[in-house]
């Protein structure tokens, strides 16, 4: 099984890429191959609406970095995409790069009038957050909300990870956290 990571946060080390690894720890420790991304390695820009990947099947016209991505995103079986929460939603890295799966016929959304069914099997995700408020469930409208929305892109959504409280912590002090998300990562593999 591959499954891959994205982090959504400009930090390498912050909160959201350590949780993103931990995660893909625990799916290693199942046998899963796992791969890491950083956004703010590449170079993604945002989605024109040209609409050229509908005209035939060349995908994406914008020669950027998401090239590679949408390579590795066809040989994965699952993704974790993490983001820091930021003004209560996603990073600006995270939504650009989900604009661009509009271009993959894999995950162009059902109410685009070029939404083919595909026999391929759904990717499972699961999708982390980290954010600075202590409250788990302060953003819990938008998480539900942008979870039925991977789901409507075509994904088998595991699971919302939050990680709160990290305004004076780092994800990585928090003991607790550690076998919780290996857990994660672990049950993408078996279940
Ligand atoms: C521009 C910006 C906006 C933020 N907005 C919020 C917010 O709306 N709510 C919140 O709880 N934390 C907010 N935070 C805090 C981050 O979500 C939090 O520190 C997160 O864990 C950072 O992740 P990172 O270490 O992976 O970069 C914001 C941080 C920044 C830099």
């Amino acid at each position: 099984m591959k499954i891959i990571g994205f982090n959504g946060s400009p930090r390498k080390e912050g909160n959201t890429a350590w949780t993103i690894n931990k995660i893909l720890e625990g799916a290693k420790e199942q046998g899963a191959e796992t791969q890491s991304w950083h956004f703010s390695d590449l170079d993604i820009k945002p989605c024109r609406s040209c609409w050229g990947c509908k005209n035939g099947d060349r995908g994406c016209v914008i020669n950027d970095d998401m090239r590679k991505l949408y390579d590795a995103l066809e040989q994965a079986d699952a993704l974790v995409l993490g983001t820091p929460v930021y003004m209560g939603q996603m990073s600006a890295q995270a939504k650009i790069f989900t604009d661009r799966l509009f271009a993959s016929s894999q995950f162009s959304p059902r109410f685009s009038p070029y939404f083919k069914e595909t026999n391929a099997a759904r990717k499972k995700l699961i999708i982390v957050f980290t954010q600075g408020n202590p409250d788990a469930d302060k953003f819990r409208l938008y998480f539900d909300y942008t979870k039925d929305m991977f789901q409507f892109l075509n994904f088998d959504v595991k699971e919302v990870v939050v990680v709160a409280g990290m305004r004076n912590e780092m994800a990585h002090e928090r003991k607790d956290l550690y076998t919780v998300m290996k857990a994660s990562g672990s049950s993408l593999v078996l279940e």
